[in-house]
């Protein structure tokens, strides 16, 4: 269930039974001419609902701006520097250890938080090393799972686009926002003709050299090939992948 939907009582009770959370990490940056700009927090979103029925966990609410500095050619895209999401990240862990939380289980959306979602990570560990951490506050522990490395996703992609899945705007992560949001889907995928269809790949500095690489933001993908058919059949590997691995990182010592 999402913490935004539930009262403070049923939070209190949940925590009797577990101190284990999900959240759900993403971005708001370009994902080329046929995908919504919030694909990168739509994806965890989408998959973070119905794991959180699998395992019984709460949802936190999605933090759905990341580091996307590399974007910002583009209209529409939004960038938190990284010192400025490492305090995100610290703060919102920071508030729900208060009341209990101690297992932070995020759901990533996008390769371009990676690097610092784990230096958030090692700020949240420098407290209590360092001997900081305000409240007693027992040991906390933070993983970072990126939906789109589960390994179920990854046959299913390879089956069904091969090499034309790519690396940004991929036909794999559009086509789980088609599933979540099929009439929007159908909206922007409807007028798609895309030249080169597969994009070229490669890798970039800031946002100006992104955009003179990759003009229409693609990076190695063909996404006219996404379908919410195969969405809906994404994010169920991807649930079946995290629920195990939900499970096990509650339970370990
Ligand atoms: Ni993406």
């Amino acid at each position: 269930m999402r913490l935004q939907l539930m009262t403070w009582q049923e939070v209190e009770t949940y925590l009797k039974r577990s101190t284990g959370i999900i959240m759900p990490i993403g971005s708001a940056e370009q994902h080329g001419p046929t995908g919504f700009i919030g694909t990168d927090a739509l994806c965890p979103e989408i998959v973070a609902d119905k794991l959180a029925e699998e395992v019984d966990a709460i949802v936190a609410p999605t933090i759905s701006v990341g580091m996307a500095q590399h974007h910002l050619g583009f209209p529409g895209s939004i960038t938190l520097r990284p010192s400025t999401l490492i305090s995100v990240i610290g703060d919102m862990v920071t508030s729900l250890a208060r009341h209990g939380f101690d297992r932070f289980y995020f759901v990533n959306g996008h390769g371009g938080n990676i690097a610092t979602v784990k230096a958030a990570f090692d700020e949240i560990y420098s407290e209590s090393s360092l001997g900081t951490a305000r409240h007693n506050r027992a040991g906390l522990r933070c993983v970072l799972r990126n939906w789109f490395q589960c390994p179920s996703v990854n046959e299913i992609e390879a089956t069904e686009f091969g090499d034309a899945n790519g690396s940004h705007a991929t036909a794999g992560e559009v086509s789980l926002t088609y599933f979540g949001y099929p009439e929007d889907g159908e909206r922007i995928s409807s007028a798609a003709k895309l030249s080169p269809e597969i994009a070229p790949e490669g890798s970039f500095y800031d946002c100006e050299d992104y955009r003179r690489r990759f003009p229409d933001g693609r990076i190695g993908s063909d996404p006219t090939l996404a379908t919410a058919e195969i969405g809906e059949r994404l994010r169920a590997a991807a649930v079946k992948d995290l629920a195990a691995d939900y499970k096990k990182f509650l339970e370990a010592e």
